[in-house]
């Protein structure tokens, strides 16, 4: 029997309350979901809905899963990574009315996959991910449930990418918001997000700068992008490695160095990879680093950096700060890997994933797309389906409000003209 936080923990009040006091945190930092909170008090919206979820446990999300719950819905969660859990926000969600949390740090596989298992059990009519676990466990272990799911909605582009492919085999029976695809989310959590976490994450974790080292960036897609971009901001050379032609012209012309990795592995002094590819720097290419190189994923698995090519490389390994494992090399090179090649933005030791500013965004999203699945769900196809731009845009127009900026509106006439095509000089 999977056990909930609370029957994990020795000291579960205490938890309790230093996860509240994070929780209390990160929600006087998010306008937008507290404003969905006074409509969803009110409204209640998604009454009658059980949501399974399977995300990072951390205080932000934890907002969120609050939010659905003062919505009306019934909501039980696991993590999406053994690592990003924290136990005390895991403890005070699970004491929020309507809420049960299996999410633990540190969990093994079994525990891990026991613990989706254990959400599966709330019978769920949504699902919430964050890299498709609870989706494609549903398909796999539970066909029985898809004919009461009304939808689900995916959180990243791993599990967008995932969900996507199927599709495409004709096996995803019901439908999936793609909230990673939406520009309230991508253009924000992935860039911003992404860019400011992992670096900030590497710096606190070894307490190294980043000024005046090489950065290897591969890949440079949206979270690329954001890394390379704070990175080159805080004085780093940035060298970019791509495998997509335009992202490589891209990136050359912002101005970064683009060479293979085989090429970037002997400049480079730290490595990120953000491709949510798997094998992307290997043994011919730890070969090649200088002693000392820092190695560091920001995407969803922990399959970018090819630590089982490193592990036989290595005559030694030792844990030389905390969250950065040294391997050393029989020339006696050392390579440091930070947080296991896990999301370094999340699953470190200090990490606390995005700002909250970007997650109230991303989650605002998430919480309409929940509340559109309960009203609309007849809409909706089984497969994978872009967020309506209307969701998008009354996300977008709650930030705006909450950060007092305004905005022109187009007059009559213009809207004519830019839907018209009878116009030239
Ligand atoms: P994206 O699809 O926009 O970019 C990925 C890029 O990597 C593409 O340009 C692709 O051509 C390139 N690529 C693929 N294989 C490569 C290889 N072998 N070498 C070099 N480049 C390669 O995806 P996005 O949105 O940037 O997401 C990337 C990963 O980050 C995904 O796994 C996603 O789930 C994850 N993610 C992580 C976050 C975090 O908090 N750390 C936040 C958001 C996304």
């Amino acid at each position: 029997m999977t056990r909930t936080i609370a029957e994990r923990l020795d000291d579960p009040a205490s938890a309790r309350a230093a996860g509240r006091r994070k929780m209390d945190w990160a929600e006087a930092h998010m306008p937008i979901l507290a404003a969905l909170r006074e409509s969803f008090a009110a409204d209640e919206p998604l009454a009658g809905e059980r949501i399974a979820m399977a995300m990072h446990v951390e205080a932000k999300t934890a907002v969120l899963v609050e939010l659905l719950a003062v919505g009306g819905a019934e909501v039980a969660i696991a993590g999406c990574n053994p690592l990003s859990t924290q136990d005390d926000v895991s403890a005070a969600l699970h004491a929020v009315d309507g809420v049960t949390s299996y999410a633990s740090h540190g969990v093994d596989t079994d525990e891990y996959y026991d613990a989706i298992e254990a959400v599966v059990g709330v019978d769920p009519t949504i699902t919430v991910d964050d890299g498709a676990d609870m989706v494609t466990h549903i398909h796999d272990e539970h066909p029985e449930l898809i004919p009461q799911l009304k939808g689900g909605c995916e959180e990243t582009t791993t599990g967008v990418h995932r969900l996507r492919s199927m599709a495409d085999d004709g096996a995803l029976d019901y439908p999936m918001f793609a909230v990673n695809d939406t520009p309230m989310k991508t253009l924000f959590d992935n860039v911003h997000g992404t860019g400011e976490s992992a670096l900030a994450n590497i710096a606190m974790t070894t307490n190294l700068s980043v000024a005046g080292k090489t950065v290897v960036v591969a890949g440079y897609g949206y979270c690329g992008r954001g890394v390379a971009k704070k990175a080159a901001g805080m004085n780093a050379d940035v060298i970019v490695t791509e495998v997509d032609p335009r992202r490589a012209l891209e990136a050359h012309m912002e101005g970064y160095d683009v060479m293979p990795m085989r090429e970037a592995a002997s400049e480079g002094d730290i490595f990120v990879t953000t491709t949510g590819n798997r094998d992307v720097v290997t043994r011919a290419d730890f070969e090649r680093m200088a002693d000392g190189a820092l190695l560091a994923n920001a995407g969803h698995f922990d399959v970018e950096i090819n630590l089982e090519d490193l592990d036989e490389m290595a005559v030694s390994t030792r844990e030389v700060r905390d969250g950065v494992q040294e391997y050393e090399l029989s020339d006696g090179r050392r390579l440091n890997v930070l947080a296991e090649g896990r999301l370094v933005n999340l699953a470190g030791p200090l990490s606390m994933g995005h700002p909250v500013e970007v997650m109230d965004q991303s989650f605002g999203v998430q919480a309409v797309c929940a509340r559109e699945l309960a009203a609309n769900h007849a809409d909706y196809d089984p497969g994978v389906h872009d967020v309506p731009d209307r969701l998008d845009r009354e996300v977008a127009e709650v930030k705006l409000d909450a950060e007092d900026i305004a905005i022109d509106d187009l007059s009559d006439e213009q809207r004519e003209y830019m839907d018209s095509w009878d116009h030239g000089t």
